[in-house]
């Protein structure tokens, strides 16, 4: 018998139940039922209790191998005893003050010599500010409004950037050298489409042609170098080398978000390309699960935030806990941690891969390093390549079968296919995961 949508569906309101009933006494407060849209996740979200090394245990009763870890901010797992005491001790020493502390220097002074290509930062309370802090200083330096950036790409939810990270396809247009760009949500003033123009990700001719169109209004072309939120779509090196080429020659300031992919080696994912952008944006893991953004670039960039003319400050900006929070995730993120995460990732997508391809089922598992995404495509040995593909080669109703199945079976992946690995995930985790991955397939293709 088939696995079929609505069967999941029915268990996965039969297993959490609890938080079903949450959800509605939610909505009375909160509209929506809760702060973060991005936890509509079938008919209601599920509500945690308490959450400890790789597991999260809901209100329903359930422990669940978390591949969410607070949409990959939380890569050492929760609890961790390292980071916990850093947030205790810096607590004793009051927290909330108006004036800067050691910690906010050891914390810029580590990213700085993490990463090639940053000389400076400025900590921002969330990833969404700092993108748009790195917008201000794109402009500030460059003298022009607008900005490029891809189909596809999640700068966060503030205004500036807000278009076309999950586009409706039936609205977007098929040119790609002409893509409307799309708002994110009501309540964004139509005319601030008119700074952005919108990439097609891994297609150089089109890119570059638009990028010397705009040349002279370009501040910035702003890029996931694998996106996220907007679905798993990791460039090519090429594509990443000829933007460069292109923005260097033009200009224009190249930005990487680096807000997830920051996890994925010592020196980001940018050390992997070895390309180095003239900004960085990143946030999640460096703050170790304490609100923080971060904007970090070359001195000469990074130093017109220093003017008093360049204003992006902000009450609770390099806030003292998340530094220290930060300070202690990093510390633990070395070269063999790293290698540990990426390893699972590794073999996550080789096994399902070679399994899939070998029972003629077209499911795919792709993504570098510790943040994955997974697929149904419509026929066998399609690929993401594009934020495109996810419109004309997967199958929506299928990743939403199989994410309420999986969660019901004890994982919990973020619903729209993608996975984040955690330090405290056994090998034994990632089996349980593979073959329980394995079961549901066959179940929805049998
Ligand atoms: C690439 C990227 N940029 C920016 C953001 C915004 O981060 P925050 O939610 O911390 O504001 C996110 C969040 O998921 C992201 O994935």
């Amino acid at each position: 018998m088939t696995l079929t949508y609505e069967e999941s569906l029915e268990h996965y309101l039969n297993t959490f139940k609890k938080s079903g009933e949450m959800s509605l006494r939610a909505s009375k407060y909160i509209p929506g039922s809760y702060s973060r849209r991005s936890f509509n996740y079938g008919p209601h979200a599920i509500y945690v209790d308490k959450a400890e090394g790789a597991y999260v245990y809901t209100v329903d009763g359930k422990k669940l191998l978390d591949f969410n870890n607070n949409f990959t901010v939380s890569i050492l797992g929760y609890q961790n005893k390292e980071v916990d005491q850093a947030i205790i001790d810096t607590m004793k020493k009051g927290y909330s003050i108006g004036n800067p502390t050691e910690e906010e220097i050891e914390l810029a002074k580590m990213i700085c010599e993490r990463i090639d290509s940053i000389e400076k930062v400025k900590f921002f309370c969330s990833a969404s500010e700092a993108c748009v802090g790195a917008l201000r200083i794109a402009r500030a330096y460059t003298g022009r409004d607008k900005v490029a950036k891809m189909e596809g790409g999640y700068h966060g939810f503030l205004d500036d950037f807000s278009f076309s990270a999950h586009p409706d396809a039936a609205k977007a247009g098929d040119d790609l050298e002409h893509i409307v760009p799309l708002p994110e949500s009501e309540g964004i003033p139509a005319n601030r489409a008119e700074d952005v123009i919108l990439l097609t990700q891994n297609n150089i001719e089109v890119s570059e042609k638009l990028i010397r169109e705009h040349a002279d209004e370009l501040a910035c072309v702003v890029m996931e170098l694998q996106s996220g939120s907007g679905g798993i779509v990791t460039l090519d090196p090429e594509f990443v080398k000829r933007i460069r080429e292109v923005t260097r020659e033009l200009g224009i300031l190249l930005i990487f978000d680096e807000t997830i992919m920051i996890r994925a080696y010592k020196g980001g994912f940018q050390s992997k390309y070895n390309v180095k952008p003239d900004l960085t944006i990143s946030g999640k893991t460096i703050g170790g699960g304490i609100p923080l953004g971060m904007v970090g670039g070359s001195a000469e960039v990074m130093d017109v935030a220093a003017r008093n003319e360049v204003q992006m400050s902000g009450t609770h900006h390099g806030h003292r806990l998340a530094c220290a929070a930060g300070i202690a995730t990093l510390k633990q993120l070395d070269d063999a941690a790293y290698e540990r995460l990426n390893g699972m990732g590794d073999r996550i997508k080789k096994e399902l891969n070679t399994w899939a391809l070998k029972e003629k089922i077209p499911f795919i598992v792709f993504g570098e390093s510790s943040v994955l995404g997974y697929a149904f495509t419509r026929e066998m040995g399609q690929r993401i390549h594009t934020h495109r593909d996810y419109w004309t080669k997967s199958d929506g109703q299928k990743m939403q079968t199989f994410a309420l199945e999986i969660a019901v079976r004890g994982f919990l992946p973020v619903h729209r296919g993608q996975l984040g690995l955690t330090l405290p995930m056994s090998d034994q985790d990632i089996t349980d995961f593979i073959e329980t991955t394995k079961d549901i397939v066959k179940e929805m293709y049998s």
